[in-house]
């Protein structure tokens, strides 16, 4: 299969310096309009301007955006059914909303069903790889590995472990929770070995301190070193009763992240949603551990969770990546994520410019994931996981504000904090089409 995609290439391999003049595109930044992307068995063969040979589809998508798809690092299968619901705080809109949601995924239909209906939704969100949370029951799990295989999606996940403080129909025991984890993982080697899953990866999912047991957490860290190609998801410090239960369930720990660092859980390969209350002997250890704190701002905003001080937190040094968080976050759509992060920042007196923004939804949170070298990048050799999007539709406010822009990142900038999901026109994952939208 050969496929030419004809448009406005765009990708940052590099955030800019925060003090980077922006009016012509700092190095980092590759904007190639009217080029070619040659895909050649679902990889990127080629970028140029001279037309393909013979032997190539050609689709023509003049003036159109082509980027990266775009990747979350923290977002919950499940929770689709209860975006949006009202007036809570995270402990309570679990207790409410979330842990019933979660309980209908004991049924491996609705999981089935839930999560084919959820990894359509991100990808007519223009984003083509995640590190998801299913539930707690191994078929939640299955059911999403399945479906990402069906659609050739690059998806991080795990069956959540939570042994306590939750409901009894979400809670699992220790013996079942190694038993499934290890069976999960069984699962994926095997669909290896038969060449089927070359881009499903297991993620131990502590939900978070609260939910799992001493005894739980350890099997976690045991799993995390004993199977190098695994990753961890978890959350941390996103909110202050939660921060203050942690220390009472945890009385001997000098902090929520140090429960987590006694368990063996920080490490390259671990992302940890929110980190907003961490204080600085915490990122400290981040920093040794290379953990990465996964910034989660339209549900920071929702849930009244606090602000994430993210230039501050780059600028130390920590690994950061950017993720919707739905069902606590209000959209799948990282340009809502990307412009909610810009507020957030903006709250706090910081700036974050749109190529750092963009770079943050593509090759950052590629890296995050430690998949540089397969995703987040318009580049020969990489998977060709791409998107194709209009700038603005006809009549808009986004095409009014566009035609004062004299700058790429004038533009780019009013294109992510107006634009949404839908101005997705076409997404190809591993060089397959999965959405088609005039
Ligand atoms: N902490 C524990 N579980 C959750 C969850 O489902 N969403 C969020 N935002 N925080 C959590
Ligand atoms: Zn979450």
């Amino acid at each position: 299969m050969k496929l030419a995609l004809f448009g406005d290439l765009l990708d940052v391999v590099t955030a800019p310096p925060p003090d980077a003049a922006l009016d012509e595109p700092p190095p980092g930044v590759r904007w190639r309009p009217a080029h070619w992307l040659l895909i050649e068995d679902g990889r990127i063969a080629a970028i140029q301007t001279e037309p393909p040979g013979p032997g190539w589809t050609r689709e023509e998508r003049a003036g159109q955006l082509i980027l990266p798809g775009f990747i979350d690092t923290h977002v919950h299968a499940p929770q689709l059914d209860v975006i949006a619901s009202y007036g809570s705080e995270l402990l309570d809109w679990l207790q409410r909303y979330t842990f019933p949601a979660e309980t209908a995924w004991a049924d491996p239909a609705v999981a089935a069903a839930g999560s084919a209906r959820f990894l359509d939704q991100l990808l007519a969100h223009g984003s083509t790889s995640a590190l998801v949370f299913p539930t707690v029951h191994k078929t939640s799990c299955s059911a999403l590995f399945e479906a990402a295989l069906q659609r050739g999606m690059r998806l991080i996940a795990g069956k959540c472990l939570m042994d306590r403080n939750a409901p009894p129909a979400l809670t699992d025991t220790l013996a079942s929770s190694e038993r499934d984890s290890l069976e999960l993982l069984a699962l994926l080697a095997a669909w290896q070995g038969q060449g089927r899953s070359h881009r499903l990866a297991y993620a131990h999912t502590v939900r978070f301190a609260p939910t799992s047991s001493e005894a739980q957490l350890r099997l976690a860290g045991e799993l995390l070193a004993a199977h190098p190609d695994s990753h961890l998801q978890t959350h941390v410090a996103e909110n202050r009763a939660e921060v203050e239960w942690v220390r009472q369930l945890f009385p001997a720990d000098r902090s929520y992240l140090g429960v987590y660092e006694r368990h063996g859980l920080l490490g390259p390969r671990s992302t940890l949603a929110h980190g907003i209350w961490l204080d600085a002997e915490d990122r400290a250890r981040l920093r040794a551990t290379q953990a990465v704190i996964a910034h989660s701002p339209t549900s920071n905003l929702f849930l009244g969770s606090g602000l994430f001080d993210w230039r501050g937190h780059a600028a130390e040094g920590l690994r950061l990546s950017v993720a919707s968080d739905v069902g606590g976050g209000t959209s799948l759509s990282m340009q809502r994520t990307l412009a909610a992060a810009y507020q957030v920042a903006a709250l706090q007196g910081r700036r974050l410019d749109a190529f750092t923004l963009l770079h943050a939804a593509t090759a950052g949170n590629a890296a995050s994931l430690q998949l540089q070298q397969e995703i987040g990048r318009l580049e020969p050799g990489w998977v060709a996981d791409v998107c194709a999007w209009d700038w603005a539709e006809d009549g808009s406010l986004l095409a009014q504000r566009l035609q004062r822009a004299e700058s790429l990142h004038e533009r780019l900038f009013a294109w992510l904090l107006l634009g949404d999901e839908r101005l997705l026109r076409r997404v190809w994952v591993a060089g397959v089409q999965r959405v088609a939208r005039d």
